[in-house]
């Protein structure tokens, strides 16, 4: 993997990386503090997080921290009455906060639109009051199918302001992915836009919301909003489709916010499992906004003249969290790129740090490694003197992304900190503080509140060295409320997969002496491609559709880019012959069925595939000969 003998040779001299003094001097945590938080945590956990409940503000306080009754379905701070977007929003329009940035937007062709916590407040009124007259209320869901514009963080703060239930589709999804979320979600009314700019083209949307509401299946969507982005010409609906500007323009009151109760949901976003269709996971008001909160504050040391960019796409959870609520939970001004990194050239994200002056600059490392591909010269056309902080997500780093983000971003001087955390997760929980000692490769520890363990199969705790599940033991706070319509998926899959009543997570990971955490990768069949979860479920059905597939397996396979990236295994049907242009047909096919996130690398066609007795398919032995290893080295991939 390590080919570059410079790099791995510093790597291996400097395994351990700590910060320097005067970062430790200034930190909002240092570390004899991170240590009391962990005695603390461990011998009350409860108080811990009571503690950090104490931090926001609520309407009423909870009548008990956690209601344990009945596990999985883990009730935090019942009794209690808050709205996330009065902690995110309406707090902040009371303090010194009023008149600072809270949202900075650059389009890719480089316009841009600053929204101070006032103008967002009032913008987020606006379209409050605006979803309230479209007849949306408490408990409806909202769904959004957006670009990423400055529209799309206010329609999520406007949908919950109203305490209705946001629900994002990612815009690289398909109609058909896009119209089967809209099903599941049961959303009333959608909002998107007329299309957005990509690598200097205009990528038009409003006709795939078109195409998805097409026919019965979408009836319940009644009302669609259309935010003006790109001007292009679109047909709008008479009676169903609204242009954001028109419904904004003559919202004039404050839309009051709504009260919740804590356990009340706040979004609903759609992941992919390991088996059958993507899981709808439920996050809540009040543990969400106080576990994101307390570790985003203390992972990224928010100062108050920081500049936080995330280049997540909101329509992940990593942009729900760290790019909307955390950042605007803490104060802080959030950053929003709406274009491709490479954008007119790869330079164009140091280009974006230089121009606002971002300091804390949080990535997945699929973008690392394309940009390490491009060279040291695209950074060093610009001033990145500003950044005092690096993180990463998604995926395991290696050693020598870690490096070359580590040398030519942070100057060898800002922290890297690799965060793990899922959209189950809501918030971190195993990641450094920038006080913290740093391993290249290791997310280094759970935070204050989260109790991680490695296990094997039935649930025993794993000396250090030995590679096996992830799992944590107690709850906390963000911790997703369930599946939309599936209690039992949610119990079987999170809390019996290993037995001993924990949450598994779907990792494999290890531990170190020094108790430091090595995630290896998913445990189960989902793929993690430049970032993103997909299913080999999801992938397979979708092969399955096309009339020349009879039988489909798909496994991952390494990436030098994306990290990991799509293999299939096709049995085709008789009358059918593998060649090049049924090749390229598949993989249209498949784009089309799933939308450009499940990009396939390579199709293999079979006369059999490899099963196990009872008839399931061994993707471990089509793995293990892909990457050319003994299949007993991936047991434990199997989830037989
Ligand atoms: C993986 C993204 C290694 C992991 C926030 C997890 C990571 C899945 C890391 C969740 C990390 C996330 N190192 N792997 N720092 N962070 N992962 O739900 O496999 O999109 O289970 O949430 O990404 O992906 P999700």
């Amino acid at each position: 993997m390590d080919q570059n003998g410079a790099l791995d040779s510093l790597f291996q001299e400097e395994r351990v990386f700590r910060p320097l003094p005067q970062l430790v001097i200034e930190a909002n945590v240092n570390p004899q503090e991170l240590e009391a938080y962990r005695r603390q945590a461990a011998q009350d956990p409860l108080a811990y997080w009571e503690e950090a409940a104490d931090e926001l503000d609520w309407f009423k306080k909870w009548d008990q921290v956690l209601d344990e009754s009945n596990p999985p379905f883990y009730r935090w701070f019942p009794g209690g009455r808050c709205n996330i977007v009065y902690n995110a929003l309406d707090r902040h329009i009371e303090t010194a906060n009023k008149n600072k940035l809270a949202l900075i937007w650059e389009g890719e062709p480089g316009d841009n639109r600053k929204y101070t916590y006032y103008e967002l407040y009032r913008a987020v009124n606006r379209f409050a009051g605006a979803l309230r007259s479209l007849g949306v209320a408490k408990g409806d869901r909202v769904a959004l199918y957006m670009p990423s514009l400055p529209e799309t963080v206010i329609a999520m703060l406007a949908s919950a302001k109203i305490g209705a239930v946001h629900t994002l589709v990612f815009a690289g999804f398909s109609p058909k992915a896009l119209r089967e979320r809209l099903r599941d979600s049961g959303a009333r009314l959608l909002v998107t836009a007329d299309g957005f700019y990509r690598n200097g083209q205009v990528i038009q949307l409003k006709p795939l919301v078109d195409e998805a509401l097409a026919g019965a299946e979408a009836e319940r969507v009644d009302s669609v909003v259309v935010v003006r982005r790109t001007k292009v010409d679109v047909e709008m609906q008479d009676g169903r489709d609204f242009w954001y500007d028109d419904l904004v323009r003559n919202e004039r009151n404050e839309a009051p916010t709504e009260v919740m109760e804590a356990g009340d949901p706040l979004f609903l976003l759609h992941t992919s499992g390991a088996t059958g269709r993507p899981k709808g996971i439920l996050h809540s008001h009040g543990g969400y906004m106080v576990g994101v909160h307390r570790t985003l504050t203390h992972v990224f040391d928010i100062k108050p003249t920081d500049i936080f960019w995330c280049t997540a796409d909101p329509g992940w959870i990593t942009g729900h969290t760290a790019v909307v609520y955390g950042p605007l939970l803490a104060g802080t001004t959030t950053v929003l790129y709406e274009g491709h990194p490479n954008y007119p050239q790869a330079d164009r994200l140091w280009h974006i740090v230089d121009k606002y002056g971002v300091t804390i600059f949080y990535t997945v490392p699929t973008m690392i490694r394309m940009l390490m591909r491009f060279g040291v010269q695209y950074p060093r056309r610009h001033d990145l003197s500003t950044l005092r902080l690096l993180g990463t997500v998604g995926e395991p780093i290696g050693p020598e992304p870690w490096m070359w983000f580590y040398k030519n971003i942070g100057r060898s001087e800002c922290p890297l900190l690799d965060t793990w955390w899922q959209t189950e997760t809501g918030m971190f929980m195993l990641a450094p503080l920038p006080i913290s000692l740093l391993k290249p490769g290791s997310v280094t520890k759970p935070l204050p509140g989260v109790e991680a363990d490695v296990v094997d199969r039935d649930g025993n705790s794993l000396p250090s060295g030995k590679g096996g599940f992830l799992v944590i033991r107690r709850p906390w706070p963000a911790m997703a409320a369930g599946i939309l319509g599936d209690e039992e998926r949610f119990r079987r899959e999170y809390y019996e997969a290993i037995p001993g009543g924990a949450y598994f997570a779907g990792d494999v990971a290890k531990k170190d002496e020094d108790g430091f955490f090595w995630i290896q990768g998913r445990a189960d069949d989902v793929l993690n491609i430049a970032g993103h979860r997909v299913g080999t479920a999801e992938l397979e059905a979708a092969f399955g559709s096309h009339p020349a597939v009879c039988e489909a397996a798909v496994v991952g396979v390494p990436d030098a880019i994306k990290g990991e990236a799509a293999k299939a295994f096709l049995v085709l049907n008789p009358g059918f012959q593998g060649s090049t242009d049924l090749i390229q047909d598949l993989k249209r096919h498949v784009r089309g069925e799933l939308g450009p996130v499940a990009a396939i690398k390579g199709i293999e066609f079979r006369e059999t595939l490899p099963r196990t007795r009872s008839g399931k398919i061994m993707r471990r032995v089509l793995k293990a000969r892909e990457l050319n290893v003994d299949p007993g080295d991936l047991t434990m991939l199997d989830q037989e």
